[in-house]
């Protein structure tokens, strides 16, 4: 059987992102049968209709087309102000818009990582509200919540703790069935 494609999306932008090194991580706890990779949304304009409708900026396109193509997505969701980073919004946005959303019966897989104790508790459940309807069909469990984020990588941004490298493991081969659930018959 073919491998199970899945696609990496971090909403946050900045170099030295936590939740890009958990995603990173996950390439190396993925389980039999299951490949992935990561795509950035740094380039992505921030949405406005009239510029989708004049024609999609590359970097849109490109996104759309990937998760179009994507098995499944995963998604790694630092939490701004008790919510998504504008950034994760903006790329949820602009693969949204019909014709041929790209969340339609997409299967997605969330995790999120910060830096206080409760490891984005709430964006995961903003998240989870928003692609529910757009008829992306989220895994509900296991939840992965990364809380106290800057201890558990080292400098390099390797995920040293073993409990959240079991989590992230779990969250995987969890997703992998999910994905395999959820497909649409054509
Ligand atoms: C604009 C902003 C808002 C934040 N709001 C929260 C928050 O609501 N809850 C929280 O746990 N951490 C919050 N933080 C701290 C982030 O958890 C921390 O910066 C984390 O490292 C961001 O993820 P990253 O490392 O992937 O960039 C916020 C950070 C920023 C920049």
């Amino acid at each position: 059987m073919a491998d199970v494609k899945i696609l990496g999306i971090c909403g946050s932008l900045r170099k030295a992102s936590l939740n890009m090194a958990a995603l990173r991580a996950c390439n190396e706890l993925l389980p039999s049968g299951m490949t992935m990779r990561i795509t950035s949304i740094a380039d992505l304009p921030m949405f406005n209709q009239d510029v989708f409708d004049a024609g999609l900026p590359e970097p849109a396109r490109r996104l759309r087309a990937e998760i179009a193509e994507a098995d499944g997505v995963l998604l790694a969701c630092p939490e701004y102000n008790f919510s998504l980073s504008g950034a994760l919004k903006n790329a949820i946005d602009w693969a949204s818009r019909p014709p041929n959303q790209a969340w339609q019966d997409k299967p997605v897989a969330i995790f999120s990582a910060t830096q206080g104790p409760l490891g984005g508790a709430r964006v995961q459940y903003d998240v989870r509200r928003i692609l529910v309807q757009l008829w992306a069909h989220v895994l509900p469990r296991p939840e992965v919540f990364i809380g106290m984020a800057p201890s558990k990588f080292d400098a390099q941004g390797k995920l040293t703790d073993e409990n959240t490298r079991k989590f992230l493991a779990d969250l995987l081969t969890g997703f992998k069935p999910w994905i395999e659930r959820m497909k649409v018959k054509k």
